[in-house]
């Protein structure tokens, strides 16, 4: 377990801490290992009833290590980033966000498989995909035309415009936004403890349900999508974008 991530244990609720502060949280393949590894665990463990995932108050995650993306890309869909996606994207118990800062990438994409998702008004979001010569990864192709429409879908994920925490809620993206990154914490944590006091079958199976009709259709999305994001990451293109951020003085 790399100490990127802390897990904490509190009653039935278990939070995972991505902890990278001098590289602004990005997430390495050791990071996403690991966060696969710990939802399986508490999806398994029947003395959880909830996971929250969250950064610091004030940086969510900077999205994917850009050096490991030029160093190690993912090959395949056995990569821990895509074991990561499929691991949350099946997670049966609740899973909450709390976010505060930059959520770059992943660090927004993940939030559209949380069940509950609290934001501060001014985190900043954003899915620079195309700006960095790649693609939509996470289902993000497919969830944003869907809850968006198209047009406004195509501003965040053709053009990479960011957004904040405040957009985030009215757009139905994030739960609610609070004021700043600790009340954004409070909130998910209250709101995830929750989940002690109901029936744990019934929330699974409630969770199942809302899942369910898209589940298939998301799979699918995700490994089409990452089969072409594989491809980009070799691509001249991304290759020039990525070097760029890593070379900028
Ligand atoms: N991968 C690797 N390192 C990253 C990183 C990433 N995604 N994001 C930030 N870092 C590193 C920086 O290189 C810097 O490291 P250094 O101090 O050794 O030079 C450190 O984290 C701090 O980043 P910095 O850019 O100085 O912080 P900032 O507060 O000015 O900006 C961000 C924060 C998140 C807005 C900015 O770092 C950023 O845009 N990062 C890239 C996001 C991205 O494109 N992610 C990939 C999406 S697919």
């Amino acid at each position: 377990m790399t100490d990127a991530i802390t897990l904490e244990r509190e009653r039935g609720l278990l939070t995972l801490r991505l902890n990278r502060p001098d590289k602004k949280n990005a997430l390495t393949r050791a990071m996403y290992s690991d966060m696969a590894q710990a939802l399986k665990q508490a999806d398994a463990d029947p003395e959880i009833n909830a996971v929250l995932i969250t950064g610091s108050s004030e940086c969510f995650t900077a999205g994917n290590d850009i050096a490991d993306f030029l160093e190690q890309p993912p090959s395949n869909l056995d990569s821990p980033v895509f074991q990561f996606m499929l691991t949350l994207l099946e997670c049966r118990k609740p899973v909450i966000a709390a976010v505060a800062g930059a959520a770059v990438g992943i660090g927004t994409t993940l939030l559209l498989h949380c069940d509950l998702v609290y934001v501060s008004r001014d985190a900043r979001l954003r899915m620079p995909f195309v700006n960095l010569g790649l693609c939509p990864e996470f289902g993000s192709s497919l969830i944003l035309p869907r809850l968006l429409g198209h047009a406004k879908a195509a501003e965040l994920l053709l053009l990479g415009e960011g957004f904040s925490g405040e957009q985030a809620a009215q757009w139905g993206i994030a739960t609610q936004a609070l004021g700043s990154g600790e009340e954004a914490l409070a909130k998910a944590r209250e709101m995830a403890l929750r989940f002690e006091s109901l029936p744990p079958e019934a929330v699974r199976i409630s969770k199942q349900l809302m899942k369910a009709q898209d589940r298939e259709q998301l799979r699918k999305a995700i490994e089409e999508e990452g089969a072409l994001f594989i491809q980009r990451l070799r691509s001249p293109e991304a290759i020039a974008a990525l070097s760029g951020f890593i070379n900028r003085t």
